[in-house]
């Protein structure tokens, strides 16, 4: 975790930064606490009085010919990386492990600068803005390896404690981890441990899920969590996000086909570019395609299933539409 020594050494110089350990937390924190100090990408810039208020009121990402390496001389992670995703769309991301899925999400909060190439979010060049700008609006992420803040359920819900426990046991909830926080000793003022260890990964995904509706994002990155997260949390998660997050746009990491095979679009990312992007049941048609290669990889009666998703979910749409 090369990137994990990197901004670990860049965090030390922020204030709350000595108990940030890993990628996770970082990528947590960024998007809910605290910028980040580093002297290429300061907190606030001229661009940031210029924002609309609302910013981004709609959600619309743009990619054009993103390049972004973690380190000098190591690969490049983004390969020419262009894509638009429109405002509310929900858009699966798959393709092999090491294909840049997360890097999109390092990309998008400015963990690590782009190369070359511009990330557009509602038409605004995020290079032009501080990462306070960046990380305080609507834009929320949950990371592949969810971690919870050290203390009280409550603070790991609500870092800045701006809302109401009312609102809280809404989101709660919403996740469906009201019954499993009650059950707690203490309640929302249950003690976590830092590593939430607590709580199964997928619990801790429904609380990081959590933390992120109360900041009503406009956009939201989930990075599905690839260990050990029994179905039934999995079902859970998906069920929470398509519950809340209609109007809000939505990027899935997948490491399940399934779990993307009825969103609207799904892109495949290879070599750190994307291969294709399209919706599901139309990349499906085309036996060449690369969803079809690998949906056919994994054949059988799962891979006429995950076909059966995207068709079902296709004409459902079609049905909306007319
Ligand atoms: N923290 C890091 N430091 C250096 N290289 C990294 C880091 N994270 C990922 N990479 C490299 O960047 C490329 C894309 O990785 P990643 O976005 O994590 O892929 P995916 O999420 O699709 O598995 C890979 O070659 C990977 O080895
Ligand atoms: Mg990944």
């Amino acid at each position: 975790m090369l990137v994990t020594k990197g901004l670990t050494r860049a965090c030390t110089t922020a204030t709350h930064a000595t108990t940030l350990t890993t990628l996770s937390l970082l990528l947590e924190a960024a998007s809910s606490v605290m910028p980040l100090a580093s002297p290429e990408a300061p907190p606030r810039a001229d661009a940031d009085d210029a924002l609309a208020p609302d910013w981004p009121a709609r959600g619309a990402v743009d990619f054009v010919n993103v390049s972004l390496r973690y380190r000098p001389g190591l690969p490049l992670a983004l390969n020419g990386l262009t894509c638009s995703i429109g405002a509310g769309e929900h858009v699966g991301i798959v393709g092999r492990t090491g294909a840049g899925k997360s890097t999109i999400a390092a990309a998008l909060f400015r963990l690590v600068e782009i190369e070359s190439g511009t990330v557009r979010i509602d038409g605004v060049d995020l290079r032009t803005l501080g990462l306070h700008a960046v990380r305080g609006r609507a834009l929320a992420i949950i990371p592949q390896e969810p971690v919870l803040f050290r203390g009280a359920v409550r603070r790991s819900l609500d870092p800045l404690a701006q809302h109401s426990d009312e609102a809280l046991w809404a989101v709660l909830e919403t996740v469906d981890m009201a019954r499993t926080v009650l059950g707690l000793e203490g309640e929302l003022g249950a003690e976590s441990d830092e590593s939430g260890s607590n709580f199964s990964v997928g619990e801790r995904q429904l609380l990081c899920f959590a933390r992120a509706m109360l900041r009503a994002p406009r956009l939201l990155v989930l990075d599905e969590a690839t260990a050990s997260v029994d179905h039934l949390a999995d079902e859970r998660i998906q069920r929470a996000i398509r519950g809340a997050m209609r109007s809000t746009t939505l990027l899935t990491v997948a490491h399940r086909l399934h779990t993307v095979m009825d969103y609207d679009r799904i892109l495949v990312l290879s070599d750190g570019k994307c291969a294709e992007i399209g919706a599901p049941h139309a990349l499906l048609q085309e036996p060449a395609s690369s969803l079809s290669e690998l949906v056919d990889l994994i054949g059988g009666e799962v891979g006429l299933k995950l076909r059966d998703i995207a068709r079902r979910s296709a004409s459902t749409a079609g049905a909306k539409q007319e």
